[in-house]
C-alpha cells in the first residue's frame, strides 16, 4: 500500500537526524508530529511482540486510517525476514520500542542478563532502522528499581498501559473490540499484532476512533510536551482533556 523504501537509504537519513543519545529529556522519534494532547482527543494504539507475519497487515490498516502507532519489538524477532516490515514502521512514521531479546519478566534477572536483554534490543533495532528506540516496554508489566535503574542508564523510558486489551488470552475479535473500546482520551492501549483474531480486530477498533474524533499518536508524541524520561514509568496521559 505504500512505496517501497531503500532500507539503506533509509537508515542514513535517520541516523543523521538522530540527536544526541542519550539525553535526559527524550526527544521523540524521527518523524515524529507535536500534538497537544491536553486539548485534543489522542489514543496511543501499541502492537507488542512482533515483527511477525501479520507486521504487514497491520501496517496496511493504519495506513488506511491515517493511523499512528507504536511497535515495542522483540529482539530475537528483528531478523532479514522482517526487513521491509521494520522499515515501513519507521518510514509511516510509527514509533519502534524495546520489548527486550527474549520477553523474560526483567524483574527477576541478574544484572548482566538485564543489561543484554536492553542493549542487544536497542542495537539491533538501530542496525535495521537507523532508529534508537527510546521506550521499552516491560513483558507482562513487570518492572522494579533495578529495572527502571537499568532502563535509565540506556535510555528508555518504561511504557505501560492504561488499557489492556487481554487479546493473547482471549483470542476473541469482539472482545477485544469492546475492550479497547474502553479507552478515553490520553489512554495507551495494549494490543498484540502477532494474534490473529486481535490484527482482525483493528480496523473497527480504528472505525470506532476514527467516530470519536480521536487523534492516533505514537506513545512519545502522546507525552511530547511533558517529554519523557529515562527509568520513569507511564501508564497514560493526563492532561487538561474531559
Ligand atoms: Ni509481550
Amino acid at each position: 500500500m505504500s512505496r517501497p523504501v531503500d532500507p539503506d537509504t533509509l537508515r542514513q537519513r535517520l541516523t543523521a537526524q538522530q540527536p544526541e543519545w542519550p539525553t535526559g529529556r527524550l526527544q521523540a522519534g524521527p518523524g515524529a508530529r507535536t500534538v497537544d494532547c491536553a486539548r485534543v482527543r489522542c489514543v496511543a494504539l501499541t502492537f507488542d511482540d512482533g515483527p511477525g507475519k501479520y507486521t504487514g497487515q497491520v501496517l496496511d490498516m493504519l495506513a488506511a486510517h491515517n493511523a499512528r502507532a507504536t511497535f515495542f519489538v522483540i529482539g530475537r524477532n528483528v531478523t532479514p525476514e522482517f526487513r521491509p516490515q521494520l522499515a515501513r514502521i519507521v518510514a509511516e512514521g510509527h514509533e519502534i520500542g524495546n520489548h527486550t531479546w527474549n520477553h523474560p519478566q526483567l524483574n527477576s534477572l541478574s544484572q548482566a542478563k538485564l543489561t543484554d536483554e536492553l542493549g542487544r534490543t536497542n542495537k539491533i533495532i538501530a542496525a535495521y532502522t537507523g532508529v534508537r528506540p527510546h521506550t521499552l516496554r516491560p513483558p507482562y508489566g513487570m518492572t522494579n528499581a533495578k529495572v527502571a535503574r537499568e532502563a535509565k542508564r540506556q535510555g528508555l523510558a518504561q511504557i505501560l498501559w492504561t488499557v489492556d486489551t487481554v487479546d493473547w488470552k482471549d483470542h476473541n475479535t469482539a472482545v477485544v473490540l469492546k475492550r479497547a473500546r474502553q479507552a478515553r482520551p490520553g489512554a495507551i492501549v495494549l494490543l498484540h499484532e502477532t494474534v490473529k483474531t486481535t490484527v482482525a480486530a483493528v480496523p473497527q477498533i480504528l472505525k470506532h476512533f476514527d467516530r470519536q474524533g480521536y487523534t492516533y499518536v505514537t506513545v512519545s508524541e502522546l507525552f511530547g510536551e511533558q517529554y519523557l524520561q529515562p527509568g520513569e514509568k507511564y501508564k497514560e496521559h493526563v492532561g487538561m482533556i474531559q
